[in-house]
């Protein structure tokens, strides 16, 4: 255990958490020293396979050639509203804030939001799409004035058809949705069909809010999530952790008062310094000038542990990746459907991306050629990959593995064939090192694995896919370039 971390001088550490803490700080030492981890400790999200940026580029005739819809005609649907009110300094999503947000703006994208569905559709061979899901995302979805909101959702109910769509949620700023028009904003959701909704509370500390230059205090924060109860809404709370300046202190004492809210789901964000997409927060570039002043990566560890420690004894289980629930059905059902059971799924907008079985397709994050595109009668996929077969085996077990479970007979019909025939000896090695357990019919991460999740689906990673350079990896036998291959 790296000497600085005195964990008996840290307040808010009860004696009771000392030995886990102590003790998950010991595993993660061990794992970097066997390779698991890269050396400097970075991390690196295991969302999609590949990673988002490693897409080569697609165009629309490619990537549709030989897609056959769904036999049971329903799609995940995700719409991407890239607007905010500010740019939070953590953020690397390419969104427009401000007076290059303007109302105008807004409504020039949204013009063009509308012609990507109504292309999509037409694409599809289809009058109108049948949702399983529905997720507004961004940005910030409400931070569209109420005409804007109610125009584009009378737009969007028709032509998707909503009738076997199992929950509606919404990725929300908790600024947007306080006050008259924020009170509006939610009846307006919810008289569309709206039922659940993640607000980026991000911490309960108003120093830390400040220096994440969020658009909201703590009291708004609370606000928030008083009156989308009164309007009917489930809530899932998102929450980051190793932000500079956050102090143990300051993340444990969030965390003890988000178990007092009485919501559904509460998601923990580790800070990503490397940008996961393409766009990067002025934050990557004050880490490679300054990396002393950014929180210890041990530190960041031992936060994440408190905050699993104080879940679990308010009653709050790990339920999808990072996400922590009491009840098991309380989770977002677009990230189960594209994450655990591998649905079709669309997206439209900027940035946005689309799975279809074998296939993946990202949208431009350029708002000019997003524009351009659109306005040639285009979809505005740029880039994309009809997976090979060693693409797709990796694909259904990686992604399925990070975020819940691997179901094997779901695999064997996706793939063809059993995780064991592929990948046994990268299977019996993680499970000798506990970080894997499996019965005849689930492969799963085990605690330890599903504390260092990202990390141990890398292990399955082909290696020009791998975040980092072999190097960056101690020459341990869990370094991810060993034994990759099929
Ligand atoms: C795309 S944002 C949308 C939510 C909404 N715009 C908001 O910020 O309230 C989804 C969540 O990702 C997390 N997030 C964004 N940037 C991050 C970063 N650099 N590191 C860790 N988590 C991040 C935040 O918790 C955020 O609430
Ligand atoms: S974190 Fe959310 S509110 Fe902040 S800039 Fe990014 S998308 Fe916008």
């Amino acid at each position: 255990m790296p000497a600085d971390i005195k964990l008996d001088e840290i307040n808010m550490i009860k004696p009771r958490w000392l030995s886990s803490s102590r003790a998950m700080l010991g595993e993660f030492e061990k794992l970097k020293n066997e390779g698991l981890i890269p050396l400097n400790g970075q991390f690196y999200p295991a969302v999609h396979y590949p990673g988002i940026t490693m897409y080569p580029p697609i165009n629309e005739n490619e990537l549709f050639k030989g897609y056959a819809n769904p036999k049971n005609g329903l799609f995940s649907i995700y719409v991407h509203i890239p607007f905010c009110r500010r740019y939070c300094s953590f953020c690397h999503y390419p969104v427009k804030t401000g007076a290059l947000a303007s109302e105008q703006e807004r409504d020039y994208y949204l013009n063009s939001l509308k012609e990507e569905i109504d292309i999509y559709i037409k694409r599809l061979g289809l009058g109108v799409i049948k949702a399983s899901s529905v997720l507004f995302g961004g940005g910030t979805p409400t931070h569209l004035t109420l005409r804007q909101l109610n125009e584009f959702l009378r737009f969007f109910t028709s032509k998707v058809d909503l009738r076997h769509c199992r929950q509606f949620s919404y990725d929300v700023d908790p600024s947007t949705i306080t006050g008259r028009e924020g009170i509006e904003r939610l009846k307006l959701m919810k008289s569309y069909g709206g039922d659940r909704i993640t607000l980026g509370i991000q911490s309960l500390d108003d120093a830390v809010l400040k220096k994440m230059n969020r658009p909201h205090n703590r009291d708004e924060a609370i606000k928030a999530i008083k009156e989308s109860k009164k309007a009917g809404f489930k809530l899932n709370l998102e929450f980051i952790y190793g932000f500079p300046g956050q102090s143990v202190e300051s993340w444990v004492d969030t965390i003890k008062q988000a178990v007092e809210l009485g919501v559904e789901e509460i998601q923990l964000y580790r800070i990503k310094i490397i940008p996961y997409g393409d766009h990067m927060s002025a934050m990557t570039g004050a880490y490679k000038v300054w990396p002393d002043s950014f929180t210890p990566i041990e530190q960041v560890i031992l936060m994440k542990q408190l905050a699993i420690l104080i879940l679990n004894e308010n009653g709050y289980q790990e339920n999808l990746g990072r996400v922590f629930t009491k009840n098991k059905n309380d989770f977002s059902r677009y990230a189960d459907e594209q994450c655990c059971r591998l649905y079709d799924q669309i997206g439209f907008g900027l940035t946005a991306f689309s799975s279809l079985r074998d296939r993946f397709a990202l949208n431009t994050q350029d708002f000019k050629l997003y524009y351009s595109l659109i306005n040639q009668g285009k979809l505005p996929i740029n880039r994309g990959l009809i997976r090979d077969k060693d693409t797709q085996l990796r694909w259904a077990l990686i992604l399925p593995l990070k975020n819940r479970e691997v179901y094997k007979p779901d695999f064997e019909k996706i793939t063809g064939v059993s995780p064991n025939e592929i990948f046994s000896k990268k299977i019996q090695k993680l499970k000798d090192f506990g970080l894997l357990q499996e019965d005849d019919k689930t492969l799963a991460l085990s605690t330890l694995g599903r504390f260092f999740a990202d990390e141990v689906c890398q292990q399955f990673y082909y290696p020009k896919y791998l975040p980092f350079a072999q190097a960056e990896y101690a020459a341990g036998e869990l370094n991810p370039y060993n034994c990759s291959g099929v």
